[in-house]
């Protein structure tokens, strides 16, 4: 798949087959995340596998229904940053952790994997936090769902490009 195929078709998928993503598989997922562009070269992304000790214990954490909306993929990865302190680093580290994190979503797309990038409320709690082990200094970007598709997903509109962008003189 080129890159733009890539970039174009990538969907978020809510539903997923029951195979786990290999781990050899997720390696290459983060060895390529890690290419980010990184204005102070801080490397400040931070992926965590979710094993089912840790999944029973974040679901724990949670309300009730947590664990089945947990389960839907069979692979979970909580992606954070790292933060030093410094509001402008924070910033630009901020940014660098989210382009990783989209390096990761089109490199599992482009090996035929369905993803879905999510923001729970519950990993930005204490006890959630604490559950899959972050650091004080850690916030989330992510907990990125990963597995094989059973659906595809419609294309959700985008403005045209004369909207969002100005030539300027
Ligand atoms: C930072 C971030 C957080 C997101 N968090 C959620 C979420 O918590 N729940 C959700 O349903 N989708 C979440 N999404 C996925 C978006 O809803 C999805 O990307 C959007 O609907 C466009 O669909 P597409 O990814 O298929 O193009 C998140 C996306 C990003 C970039």
């Amino acid at each position: 798949m080129d890159l733009d195929a890539a970039i174009r078709t990538r969907r978020t998928h809510k539903a997923y087959g029951p195979d786990p993503v290999p781990r050899a598989v997720l390696e290459e997922l983060f060895e390529l995340a890690r290419w980010a562009p990184n204005h102070f070269l801080t490397e400040p992304w931070r992926f965590r596998v979710l094993g089912p000790e840790t999944v029973a214990q974040l679901a724990a954490a949670g309300g009730p229904g947590e664990l089945e909306k947990l389960r839907r993929a069979p692979t979970l990865v909580v992606a954070t940053v790292k933060l030093n302190g410094d509001p402008y680093t924070e910033a630009e580290d901020r940014l660098a952790a989210a382009s990783a994190v989209q390096n990761l979503l089109l490199a599992a797309h482009a090996r035929g994997l369905a993803s879905y990038w999510r923001t729970p409320k519950l990993l930005r709690e204490q006890p959630g936090r604490e559950a899959v082990g972050m650091e004080a200094d850690e916030e989330l970007v992510g907990l990125i769902h990963l597995g094989t598709p059973v659906s595809e997903p419609a294309a959700k509109e985008r403005k045209p490009v004369s909207e969002i962008a100005l030539f300027l003189p």
